[in-house]
């Protein structure tokens, strides 16, 4: 409400510091939250009476804009009173559409705290005959949610609709996350535009000292914003052995987060680097003159092309801010805590979302051999002005029409739904980089890739194709293509589709994980559930679980896939990170599977695979997804036939996972039971200083037998010198046996059980 307050300068009442304490279900974790002498929301997080968060304030920093209704200046950041607190416990047992468990258990105490501010703006209310600066006063109320799980945190902010708080627009969220101590941290860079580099391991205090190495690695799009800017997920282990996870959920109508890390050597929150493609300009920081302590992440929104970080219309929410914690590593992957912050799914009928195996016309072209364009006579094309009849073929194109035909075999014969082919489409001449605006209609294939012949084909193995949608990052070109795009897809009989978004985005200037960017990837899979299609989207913004609400949403590349393998390559360990950083919010469409690792055996490509083959398939376990591809070769499978039959095999829905063994960055070993079955898969992948694992198989039936198929790693096998050493051994176990297996270096196993 405004009330009127003609005596300038009237102060606030003073301000009481209140306290509201809420624990995990199991007593584990307590989260505190109190308003500082200031009025500032505070929180602080322990877990088994060791601190995990220190206190640390919350709020958002207003941009004093003219979108803004009303147009009031001062932030959501102090000077607040507590108004309301609510304490509720939650539990609830849900089944999702598919995933790593058959259901999910979603049981949480929560707090909801309703705080209130009065903020004074001086107006003249004179009638011109004698001084009448009034202030007035506007109180505007905010409710801060904490839900406390057994394995971690989530809170958010909410707005309700009030007159004092209609429009706002989004300067900063200053949510902080202040560390107990100097923990080892895996972390990407922060960047606005991309999330595909190697992951850095050190200690908090070195991350200013690595930032320059860990951005200077060569991609299209890269805009840093900090020295201390770092990605979430952000994995970090304390000195005394707590993992600890900084993310986010449900992301929507809100741009991605990142956290600056206040150090030792912060002079400013605003102290920037400079390298961005999209030239950017901070906005100052309001609160930079009072600065957290050393070892706080305080988050850092992604902008868009104006700057600003959100436009906000009320009642409405921000994400989840999550941290996750355990004293035992495997419970970071075991974890449901973003899915469970996600919205219940929204879909009425699910029954066309399906776990997918596929492989794809794809392989060939990231390494070089083969060209998605399908001819190379001109330096740049317009859509509506070539006759793609009378062009020169390059001789490379590989979507055509034998190649296909020759995949969709593949698949049919070794029980692969469905088959990817990319550069089916005309546009490929000139696609990347070239800030080209009507680059792709996604509907005109090229001559030598006969669209309905395929698709009947196809269907008539048994097998789909899956479409393909390289934006370019040319969103509003996507957007306005996209609902015939959709129909063609459906006319054909494809119901899935893998998007891309590589370069800088157009609208120009804005960013990969804005508000904006984040609102298209969105619609683009709500659009595609009205037409039944699932969505794998690649370089879109990082999941936040909100496959929970669209389960369309089926993958997301958001991380450095398997192509970097023909790119220079990925740290053996890579794959020992993923599940604990990126797979936090969603599955990986990592695209496993690559059997001939020495890209030169068979192309120019002089990169190759840092895994051995045994470690190759340990991925379709460790890395969990509903969507799998076998991205080698149709040849290179066939040459190694016995151990391609696990890929037959292995499932890619489970009813139970149980993680075996854990340690970021070293080793993670994984038992999954297939959906609907009583066989279970077990994988195990190290880092590049291989692994000793002792399993004992307690998790099978009791009094069943089953035929047990171990791919392992050869005694010599290495993934440097030896990738290709494995061995297979069958016997016959049962509930209680004990398999000893070894892990070469950069290498790994997997076996199937399959029950008799
Ligand atoms: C990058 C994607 O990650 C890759 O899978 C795709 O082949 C290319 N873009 C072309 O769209
Ligand atoms: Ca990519």
């Amino acid at each position: 409400m405004t009330t009127k307050r003609a005596i300038l300068g009237l102060l606030m009442l003073p301000l009481i510091a209140v306290a509201g304490n809420v624990t995990s279900p199991n007593g584990n974790i307590e989260l505190k939250f109190s308003l500082d002498e200031k009025g500032r929301p505070t929180y602080e997080m322990t877990y088994k009476d060791r601190a995990v968060v220190l206190p640390s304030h919350l709020g958002l920093e207003l941009a004093r804009d003219k979108h803004a209704s009303p147009d009031l200046n001062g932030h959501l950041l102090d000077g607040f009173r507590l108004i309301d607190e609510k304490i509720s416990t939650f539990d609830e047992t849900w089944r999702p559409v598919w995933g790593e468990t058959a259901t999910i258990r979603n049981h949480y105490n929560e707090l909801a705290v309703t705080l209130r501010q009065t903020i004074e703006e001086p107006k003249y209310m004179g009638n011109g005959n004698e001084p009448g600066l009034a202030l007035i006063a506007h109180d505007r109320t905010i409710i801060i949610r904490f839900r406390v799980y057994d394995d971690g945190i989530g809170l958010r902010y909410e707005f309700p609709q009030q007159q004092e708080l209609s429009y706002f627009v989004i300067q900063e969220e200053h949510t902080e996350f202040a560390m107990a101590g100097d923990h080892t941290a895996w972390w990407l860079p922060g960047d606005y535009d991309t999330q595909e580099q190697e992951t850095q391991e050190s200690k908090l205090s070195d991350i200013r000292g690595r930032m320059q190495e860990a951005v200077n690695w060569g991609n299209s799009s890269v805009a840093v914003f900090s020295p201390t800017g770092v990605q979430t997920s952000l994995q970090m282990k304390t000195d005394d052995g707590l993992y600890i996870n900084i993310h986010e959920a449900a992301c929507a109508d809100y741009s991605t987060m990142h956290l600056e890390l206040v150090d030792a050597q912060t002079k400013a929150l605003t102290t920037k680097l400079g390298g961005s493609s999209n030239a950017y300009t901070p906005n100052p920081v309001g609160c930079a003159a009072e600065l957290p302590q050393p070892f706080t992440f305080v988050s850092h929104l992604t902008p868009d092309a104006t700057g600003l970080k959100g436009c906000m219309q009320t009642p409405c929410t921000t994400p989840w801010r999550t941290v996750m914690v355990s004293d035992d590593a495997r419970d970071m992957l075991s974890s449901n805590l973003i899915l469970n912050l996600n919205e219940p799914c929204a879909l009425d009928d699910v029954s066309w979302i399906h776990p997918t195996k596929y492989c794809g016309v794809w392989w060939e072209m990231i390494v070089g051999k083969s060209s998605w364009n399908y001819t190379d006579e001109f330096p740049s094309i317009k859509l509506d002005q070539i006759d793609w009849k009378k062009v020169k073929p390059n001789g490379r194109h590989a979507a055509n029409n034998e190649k296909v035909k020759r995949y969709i075999d593949f698949a049919a014969k070794n029980g692969l739904d469905q088959v990817l082919v990319e550069g089916w489409n005309v546009g490929w001449e000139d696609w990347a980089n070239l800030w080209k605006r009507d680059v792709f209609d996604f509907q005109t294939a090229y001559p030598d890739f006969d669209i309905k012949m395929l698709n009947d084909y196809a269907h008539s193995k048994g097998v789909k194709l899956l479409m393909h949608h390289e934006t370019s990052s040319s969103t509003q070109n996507y957007e306005r293509h996209m609902e015939k795009a959709f129909q063609l897809m459906n006319k054909y009989g494809y119901d899935a589709v893998k998007t891309g978004y590589v370069g800088d985005i157009i609208p120009r200037g804005d960013h990969h994980y804005s508000q904006s960017m984040n609102n298209h990837y969105l619609y683009v899979v709500k659009e595609a559930a009205k037409h039944h299609i699932m969505v794998n989207a690649h370089e879109a913004t990082r999941p936040t679980g909100l496959c929970r609400t669209y389960p369309n949403l089926v993958g997301n590349e958001s991380a450095r896939g398997t192509e970097y393998e023909a790119f220079g390559g990925s740290r053996p360990d890579h794959t020992c990170i993923l599940p604990f950083t990126r797979l936090q919010g969603g599955p990986m469409d990592y695209t496993p599977g690559i059997f001939v690792t020495k890209l030169k055996e068979w192309s120019n490509n002089t990169s190759w695979a840092r895994i051995t083959l045994a470690g190759s398939l340990a991925l379709y376990l460790t890395m969990y997804s509903p969507l799998q591809m076998a991205a080698d070769l149709p040849e290179h499978y066939e040459r190694f036939d016995d151990a391609f039959q696990f890929i037959r095999d292995v499932a890619c829905d489970w009813d139970e996972s149980i993680y075996l063994e854990a340690e970021p960055a070293d080793y993670i070993t994984v038992a999954r039971k297939a959906k609907g079955t009583p066989n279970w898969f077990v994988g195990g992948k190290c880092d590049e200083n291989g692994h000793q694992s002792v399993i004992k198989l307690d998790f099978l039936d009791k009094g069943r037998k089953y035929d047990c198929t171990i791919y392992a790693d050869a005694r010599d096998a290495h993934y440097e010198n030896n990738p290709q050493a494995y061995t297979i051994t069958k016997k016959v176990v049962k509930k209680g046996d004990i398999l000893k297996l070894t892990e070469a270096p950069g290498g790994g196993f997997a076996v199937s059980l399959m029950a008799k």
